[in-house]
């Protein structure tokens, strides 16, 4: 079933000029970016974004690490594109992280774990109307 999927980029990869690198992984496995732009969040919308961790003790590492630098947000459409982009990813943590996944090649530990993808389709939905208008995902 055609899916739609909320990823970024994040600020541990955008630095070190990533994005294309990281966007290939997602073509090449038939995912389709149709709509992305950068930005930088600030620590608050960090927070609001990751609302759901607040409780857990790596919260304010999360909110820090995401809001250090610029991130790529992007809408990825395909056949079950959520759970396809979290197999792309690879696991949270780089170390457990199967070979040819973002997180094993590009990860630097599991807060700088390079990308992140929506868990499910009910929280795709909401994370995308997080970033996106309507008017900008071009199908
Ligand atoms: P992400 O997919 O962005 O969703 C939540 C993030 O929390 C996750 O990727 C990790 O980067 C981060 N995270 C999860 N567990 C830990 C942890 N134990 N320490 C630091 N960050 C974590």
């Amino acid at each position: 079933m055609r899916e739609l999927t909320l990823s970024i980029i994040k600020p541990d990869a955008t630095r070190r000029n990533l994005t294309g690198a990281i966007n290939s992984y997602f073509e090449k496995a038939g995912l389709s970016i149709v709509a992305q732009k950068r930005l930088m969040l600030s620590r608050s919308q960090a927070e609001t974004f990751y609302a759901v961790h607040k409780e857990r003790p790596f919260f304010q590492e999360l909110c820090k690490s995401i809001s250090s630098g610029p991130v790529v947000v992007q809408v990825l459409s395909g056949n079950n594109a959520v759970a396809l982009n979290r197999k792309i990813m690879g696991a949270t943590n780089p170390e457990n992280a199967d070979k040819n996944t973002i997180r094993k090649d590009f990860g630097v530990s599991i807060a700088e774990n390079s990308a992140h993808g929506s868990d499910s389709l009910e929280n795709a939905e909401k994370e995308i109307r997080f970033f996106f208008s309507e008017m900008e995902i071009i199908p």
